[in-house]
């Protein structure tokens, strides 16, 4: 990072991760914007936006804690992939929320869309929570149904494994729902459908007459009116948009919802220190080291009664690069473990082995926070056994049955971020600060190790490296590394729950911690069999 002359390293390090939540902002207004013309016209036919259903949905002035804003970013498809989706509290009941924007290729569902409705019903399974589709979609995009027909029946089978888990579904029509769409309503245990707006049917009245001469129309085929008093298939006819959402409510108000978990009842204080100053701290540069004690001080609960110190270390002195400790976040007890320098050595991997166990062992959640280079290598640790200390560590990652939450900081490379509970360890949710990176390994490091392959296949066959020739490829490899590390990529791609900015992270955790106490917790009683 250069800094100016007047400038200090703080205000450096604000300026640059200003600007990062500043592209943050303008990737997720992309999102809320998808619709562009279309929600001129949506509204001309009198009907509200996707987020403002949301909005009138949810208990006024509750947050609601949007997920995966940018998934699509990067690809052919509008950012947000044609979905919004969340948690958000309706009657008091933390519900996860689905809704198609009708204004995005008519709420038509894309490979990215797909991707995302799957990691929702995820979460809906995992916290247990109750489900709302706010319905109105063209079904699948027709260019790529090759790509979501056939994997899309998920959603279907989700639909209805969740009702049969006790985990109630509620389809709210608000226009279009047809072919296979109409299997949403179809399958979920509670459906309000809107007066003249809703159609539901398997073929509409086009696909009806080829397929058998029948004459018909939308309204007889597949209208509110036509499912709440013929068919059966609507359970409550609603005047319009605003009395099918307060039918909504209604509905989830008398679900009888009890959170089955250990729901902190007593006050909890706000941290010690200002998470404002999180900006002044965060090294946007991931080569700045960075001590994580100062971000965990600002994110758990402050000193007060019955956490007289907010964050007792465990094992300090043994296995430093990595720090692991106790603390309440919301009057939540959590574990913490965090990367204070990039690497990871066979003390840190032996340390977070045995500090996953013990939070099993107290059925207490964990939270990782990444900013790690990964294991490391070299003669002296393969000889002490850093790959059995990683795979103790991956190992007991595994299979910890605590949840797990996941914030990427800064770096996350290698196995470091497996070890650390990446995605494929399936963190109950996961999400990146815009300052975070994430690869195989660094970007110079792997164009660095493309250069020494290239150098001895061609001494193997005889041929000169062309040194000079390479310096473009590299700079090439080292680009395309650099942005396919970025966080709008992997969140693009569905590999994080949300890009966040830190200030919001004890926010964010606490919404998130507190709907993990709609399940007891039950620690794992078993690992695999650890390498020693
Ligand atoms: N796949 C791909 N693109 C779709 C689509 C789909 N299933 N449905 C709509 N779109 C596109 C339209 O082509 C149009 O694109 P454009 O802006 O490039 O012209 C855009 O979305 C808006 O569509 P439009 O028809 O103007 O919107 P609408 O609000 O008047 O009607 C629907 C929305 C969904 C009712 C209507 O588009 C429709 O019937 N789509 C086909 C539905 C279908 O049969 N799906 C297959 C089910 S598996």
């Amino acid at each position: 990072m250069t800094t100016t002359q007047t400038e200090t390293p703080e205000q450096a390090r604000r300026a640059a991760m200003e600007a990062k939540i500043a592209d943050l902002h303008a990737e997720q207004d992309k999102a809320v914007e998808a619709g562009g013309k279309y929600v001129a016209r949506h509204r001309e036919r009198g009907k509200l936006t996707a987020r403002e259903r949301i909005e009138l949905l949810v208990d006024e002035g509750s947050a609601f804690l949007e997920l995966m804003p940018l998934a699509g970013w990067g690809s052919d498809f509008a950012v947000g992939a044609s979905l919004v989706t969340g948690i958000g509290v309706v009657e008091g009941v933390e519900c996860l929320i689905v809704a198609n924007d009708p204004t995005v290729k008519g709420g038509a569902l894309n490979p990215w869309s797909l991707k995302k409705s799957f990691r929702a019903a995820e979460i809906a399974e995992k916290n247990f929570l109750p489900t709302i589709n706010l319905t109105e979609s063209g079904g699948a995009d027709l260019p790529t149904q090759k790509e979501i027909f056939i994997p899309g029946g998920r959603g279907f089978r989700d639909l209805t494994r969740a009702s049969a888990r006790k985990q109630p579904t509620i389809s709210v029509v608000f226009g279009n729902s047809t072919a296979g769409g109409a299997y949403v309503p179809g399958m979920s245990d509670y459906v309000i459908m809107v007066k003249e707006q809703a159609k539901v049917f398997l073929a509409g009245p086009p696909l009806v007459k080829m397929a058998t001469g029948e004459e018909s129309d939308d309204e007889t085929l597949g209208g509110a009116e036509m499912h709440s008093r013929i068919s059966g298939s609507s359970d409550f006819l609603a005047v319009d948009e605003h009395d099918a959402i307060r039918l909504a409510r209604r509905t989830v108000a008398r679900l009888n919802w009890r959170k089955a978990g250990a729901v902190p009842t007593e006050a909890y204080a706000e941290p010690d220190l200002d998470p404002e100053d999180l900006l002044d701290l965060i090294p946007t540069d991931l080569k700045e080291p960075f001590d994580p004690r100062e971000a965990i001080l600002r994110i758990v609960d402050g000193t007060g009664p019955g956490n007289e110190q907010p964050f007792d270390e465990f094992k300090p002195l043994y296995g430093s690069a990595l720090c692991v400790g106790w603390a309440k976040l919301h009057g939540h007890p959590i574990g913490i473990l965090a990367n204070a320098r990039g690497v990871l050595m066979s003390e840190e991997a032996q340390k977070a082995a045995q500090f996953i166990q013990l939070a099993n062992q107290k059925d207490t959640p964990l939270l990782f926070l990444h900013n790690t280079t990964g294991y490391m290598v070299g003669a002296e640790y393969e000889q002490g056994g850093i790959i059995k200390h990683g795979a103790m560590m991956i190992n007991a990652v595994s299979n910890s049955k605590v949840p797990h939450l996941t914030v990427i900081m800064g770096a996350s490379y290698g196995a470091g971020n497996y070890g650390m509970n990446g995605r494929a360890y399936d963190p109950r949710f996961l999400f990146t600060w815009p300052s975070a990176k994430s690869s195989v390994m660094g970007p110079a490091q792997l164009a660095g190790v493309l250069e020494i392959v290239a150098r001895e296949s061609a001494e193997k066959k005889g041929q000169p490296f062309d040194a000079e020739g390479f310096v473009a490829i590299k700079e090439m490899v080292e680009t395309q590394i650099e942005e396919q590390s970025l966080p709008y990529v992997l969140s693009g791609m569905v590999y994080d729950d949300g890009v966040i900015d830190p200030r919001d992270t004890r926010t964010v955790l606490g919404i998130c911690l507190s709907v993990i106490d709609n399940q007891p917790i039950e620690g794992a009683m078993n690992f695999g069999v650890f390498r020693m």
